[in-house]
């Protein structure tokens, strides 16, 4: 009798654990990947056209007018590839310039641990995970030199007259003292589950 109720609650928890654990990793290796890729080509592609833009912005009407094009254009053109590829794209960080891109408590989560492996000299991984209907993904988004002349150290690649122009736009800037190869946020790509 004592053992088949010790076989009872020891089943019981077995069960018990292995239904935490199937709710906890519901993604399939085969879909990680997938996601992996599918988040990794849609973060390429929205970089590939923010920086293009940036660039012709840049050689159009130096620093200033490349700042009011950010302000008008950044947020549209995310917005526009987000519905052209059902997915929901999004640029976070720790330290904002546009409050618009204000993390939630998930994206927080990351870019601290993302955080915490810089200052503890471990690579950057991209991450997939699923997070209720949706499967989201997150990358880490470094600064070259180019992006230090709005981002960089005040003084510095940052000129005071250009710092004046950005602190117009956005009031509650805090997005500058970073160098180059600094980690600036993070890529958070959220797409319906299938
Ligand atoms: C000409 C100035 C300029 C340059 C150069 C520039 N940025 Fe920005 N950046 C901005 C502005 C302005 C915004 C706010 C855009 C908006 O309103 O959505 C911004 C926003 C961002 C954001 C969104 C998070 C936030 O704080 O609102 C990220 C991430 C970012 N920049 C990364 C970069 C990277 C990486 C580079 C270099 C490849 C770069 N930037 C180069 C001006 C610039």
């Amino acid at each position: 009798m004592k053992i088949k109720i010790t076989l009872f609650f020891f089943l019981t928890f077995f069960f018990l654990f292995l239904s935490c654990e199937t709710t906890r990793t519901s993604l399939s290796k085969e879909q990680e990947k997938e996601y992996l890729k599918k988040g990794q080509t849609l973060a390429l592609q929205t970089f590939g056209v923010l920086g293009g833009q940036l660039q012709k912005a840049l050689k159009e009407g130096g620093v200033e007018h490349a700042i009011g094009y950010c302000n008008t254009a950044a947020y549209p053109l995310v917005d526009s590839l987000s519905k052209a590829n059902h997915a929901n794209i999004k640029r976070t960080s720790l330290q904002l310039r546009n409050p618009k891109n204000k993390a939630n408590a998930s994206e927080l989560n990351i870019l601290k641990t993302y955080e915490a492996q810089v200052k503890s000299g471990v690579a950057l991984q991209p991450i997939v995970q699923q997070e209720g209907a949706s499967i989201a993904f997150y990358a880490p988004i470094k600064l070259n030199a180019l992006c230090l002349q709005c981002h960089g150290k005040i003084g510095a690649e940052l000129r005071e007259e250009n710092l004046l122009t950005i602190q117009e736009y956005y009031p509650d800037d805090k997005a500058t003292g970073y160098g180059d190869g600094d980690l600036r946020g993070i890529w958070s790509i959220r797409f319906p589950v299938e």
